[in-house]
């Protein structure tokens, strides 16, 4: 018998796992910039725990979830989402103080039993943040603006960042009425369990996968008509700080988001690169959930985003896949040979990952060894540059080439595309 890895599963190989292994580092790296602390939480939970928060009409616990029961005879699901057990382990532990905004990201692999397709799988992995305590706008903004720049930091800028706001208990009250009159004529064709499954939480409707359904969706009513006057205020605000922080965004009335937690403030951030699973992250508000198990009330916003999706849009930009460096550093005379050794170190504790020749390689021979190395940039030092104080970078995929004072090299490479 041949052995292949389940369906809906894949290896990660070493020519991904550099690619992994640097989207880790970047992405510790961005949440450290804004002081999130890292929690892991175990690869399964009680399945009460995620059947409690996910919502019973979800897709996650009506046909999602790897579901067993232990030989104590205990229920357990494997992990089907971040955001419920990193709150079971803020509340486990203490984490949150009275008044206080406590900060976690994690990285974890998702279990979910979904129809296998190109960017959709049934062990997928995250990253996450969720930022508790804090009802503000800010933290809303905050909790969007760590995802668009970690996005931007490797180097995948063309995205659309799409918000909405789904209000609270009164507004989707109201919006269920106005959504089930909308498609009443689609709900009547409709299976009996379909049917009592969007009646119960006609935002479902919202991100069916059904084209009929889509369709008639096309006209629903705007659940941005229907939202009560804090949570109106609260969107503008967030809306307003978007624009301030120089976050490109565009509001969308139909992003509902697939769990039953959120609250307020929903975003998503796709890529054009993904075709049909475009969403790169998805996330929001969550302000019932810690109390729902069993915590005080805890407002609180986070966001998951497809580490698998990353690495595919990654990969559509000709992102380099095997062991690289960013700048290889160039000596175009004897002379220049001590500087280059310098600028290497310089780069480095600057954390722009550098080497330069050490066997005394002609000026061809250590450009041959930058492109063998797949370097970012060659920086190249000879008699002209030491003079002047400025080095000739140049891209070596694109050719372009420019000059850059010494000590702006680091600011100047560090990214992965300029
Ligand atoms: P989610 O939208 O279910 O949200 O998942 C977050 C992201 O994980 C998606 O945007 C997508 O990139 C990726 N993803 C989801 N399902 C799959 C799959 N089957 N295969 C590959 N990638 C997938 C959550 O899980 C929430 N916990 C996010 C959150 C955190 N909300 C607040 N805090």
């Amino acid at each position: 018998m041949k052995y292949q890895a389940p369906r809906g599963t894949h290896d990660i190989l070493p020519n991904e796992a550099v690619v992994w292994r640097d989207l880790e580092g970047y992405f510790r790296h961005v949440v450290g910039l804004y002081g999130y602390g890292e929690v892991r939480t175990p690869a399964f939970e009680d399945t009460e725990l995620f059947k409690r928060t996910s919502g019973e009409t979800s897709d996650i616990v009506t046909k999602q979830m790897y579901e067993f029961t232990d030989k104590g005879g205990r229920s357990i699901t494997l992990k089907a989402e971040g955001t419920a057990p990193a709150v079971r382990a803020y509340l486990e532990h203490g984490l949150g103080g009275q008044g206080q905004t406590t900060r976690l990201w994690y990285q974890t692999p998702v279990f979910r039993y979904e129809r296998p397709q190109k960017g959709r799988y049934r062990q997928h992995h995250q990253f996450g943040i969720e930022c508790l305590g804090s009802a503000s706008p800010q933290a809303d903004a905050e909790v969007i603006e760590v995802a668009y720049r970690f996005l931007n930091m490797i180097g995948i800028s063309d995205v659309k960042v799409s918000v909405n706001s789904i209000g609270r208990e009164a507004t989707r009250s109201s919006y269920r009425q106005a959504v089930l009159s909308h498609a009443a004529g689609y709900l009547a064709d409709l299976e009996a369990d379909e049917r009592a499954r969007a009646e119960k939480n006609p935002l479902r409707l919202l991100d069916s996968k059904d084209p009929k359904a889509i369709e008639v969706m096309k006209a629903a009513p705007s659940i941005l008509d229907y939202l009560e006057d804090e949570s109106r205020m609260r969107f503008d605000t967030l809306c307003g700080i978007l624009a301030d922080i120089d976050i490109p965004f565009e509001v969308r009335p139909e992003i509902v988001r697939g769990l039953d937690y959120y609250t307020d403030t929903v975003f998503e951030v796709l890529s054009d690169q993904l075709g049909a699973q475009s969403a790169l992250c998805g996330g929001g508000r969550y302000d019932g959930l810690v109390r729902a198990l069993g915590g005080p009330d805890t407002p609180a916003v986070g966001f998951g985003m497809g580490i698998e999706r990353l690495a595919l849009v990654l990969e559509s930009l000709r992102f380099n896949s095997g062991e690289s460096i960013q700048a290889y550093v160039v000596a175009a005379t004897e002379s220049a040979r001590s500087e280059v050794s310098r600028i290497c170190r310089l780069l480095r504790s600057k954390d722009v990952s550098a080497q330069c020749d050490v066997d005394g390689k002609d000026l061809r021979r250590q450009m041959k060894q930058a492109d063998a190395m797949k370097a970012e940039a060659a920086v190249i030092i000879g008699d002209d540059e030491l003079a002047s104080g400025n080095a000739t970078v140049r891209y070596l995929e694109s050719g372009d080439q420019r000059a850059v004072p010494f000590s702006e090299l680091a600011s100047h490479i560090g990214r992965l595309y300029d």
